[in-house]
């Protein structure tokens, strides 16, 4: 781990705006106390386009509002875009604002954009909207410990095309919102899953290791039958086997056995998330031997505790699993303690609490 509590130095400032100016404390009058991860309006977002061969320009703030396009645009009639999920914090016993990893998401935008024929957005690009996004928002971003701002990175084929085909032009934007607790149960409930039988979420060759916004709506119909039947969300396993784990609807999987912590193994069907990325480096560092590799049920089942973990998800523990209508409770249905150690160090290390590796907050 890196020492002396060094971040980068793109620490968001309060910056001018277009329009109203953002205040450095969060906005008074907001109910910070009763957020969820829904929608809220922001004051702004930012906006930039490019050609199909052009470059991407630093663009700017606007204020927050809709979106007009072409019917014919690529994203609305061949799914062309994709998304990121990151977040920033207020710091604790400052008023400094940080972004998580921001680096990364650049990283996985530009591949995704490789991915979907899309020219990808250089990485200072992509840094310079998210600090002008949040700058202008700053009043948005939730008191320390109450939620963060969820920034939401879209780069979509705005230009109108009717045969198939790449976008003549694109548009790079991000919008936010304030949120806490993903799941319902509110910060580290215990989850219920079900395991799915019969649809998959991604295939080898296919796009699952992709942001691209095709990827999630899939899985609603499977998602909204569970949550009918009282689950929290579904488990999807490989489309080959169907036997081992990927992932799940909106985050990763972990499984637990004594010091050793088990994951899916990234093999393109699999979303590289950040936060699973990252919960791997402070396991390591906390001693646990990690493993990248398959995980069948049958093995998650025989575990000592799971979890998941994902940027809007954070880390939650899975208090049971249902295979073939067959319930297994992990940790009597209660929080695991490794669990609940990766949350606190996550959220440590996010809140300036806890000192993370060098770069990790900018
Ligand atoms: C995220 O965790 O940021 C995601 O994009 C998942 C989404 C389904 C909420």
């Amino acid at each position: 781990r890196g020492g002396g509590g060094k971040r980068s130095t793109l620490r968001v400032a309060a910056v001018s705006t277009p329009a109203k100016p953002s205040g450095g404390t969060p906005k008074q009058d907001f109910d910070w106390d009763n957020l969820g991860f829904g929608l809220v309006e922001t004051s702004f977002m930012y906006r930039t386009e490019c050609a199909i061969d052009g470059e991407w320009t630093k663009g700017t703030v606007v204020p927050y509002g809709n979106l007009s396009m072409h019917p014919s645009a690529a994203v609305l009639n061949y799914g062309q875009g994709i998304f990121e999920g990151m977040k920033a914090f207020r710091t604790a016993g400052s008023d400094d604002v940080v972004v998580f990893r921001p680096d990364q998401n650049a990283a996985r935008f530009a591949e995704g954009a490789g991915r979907m024929s899309m020219p990808p957005v250089p990485a200072d690009v992509f840094i310079d909207a998210v600090k002008k996004c949040v700058s202008a928002n700053r009043e948005w971003v939730p008191p320390e410990g109450k939620g963060s701002l969820y920034l939401r990175p879209l780069l979509i084929g705005s230009g109108p095309i009717l045969g198939l085909g790449p976008a003549p032009s694109y548009t790079f934007l991000i919008y936010c919102s304030p949120v806490a607790s993903y799941f319902k149960g509110g910060k580290m409930a215990p989850i219920d899953l079900t395991v799915e039988e019969t649809y998959h979420r991604a295939a080898p060759g296919g796009t699952g290791s992709t942001k691209c916004i095709g990827n999630y709506s899939p899985v609603l119909k499977v998602q909204l039958a569970a949550k009918k039947a009282g689950f929290s969300d579904v488990i999807y396993l490989d489309a080959v086997e169907n036997k081992y784990i990927e992932e799940v609807s909106s985050c990763n999987f972990f499984c637990v056995k004594g010091k050793t912590i088990a994951t899916p193994a990234l093999g393109g069907s699999i979303l590289p998330g950040i936060t699973r990325k990252s919960i791997i480096d402070i396991a390591r560092a906390k001693g646990f031997t990690v493993e990248e590799r398959n995980v069948s049920v049958e093995e998650v089942l025989e575990a000592d505790e799971c979890f998941c973990c994902g940027t809007a998800v954070v880390v939650v523990p899975v208090g049971s699993i249902t295979v073939k209508g067959e319930k297994t409770q992990f940790q009597g249905g209660k929080t695991g303690p490794v669990a609940q150690e990766m949350y606190d160090e996550l959220t440590g290390i996010q809140s300036g609490k806890v000192e993370g590796p060098d770069g990790w907050l900018e």
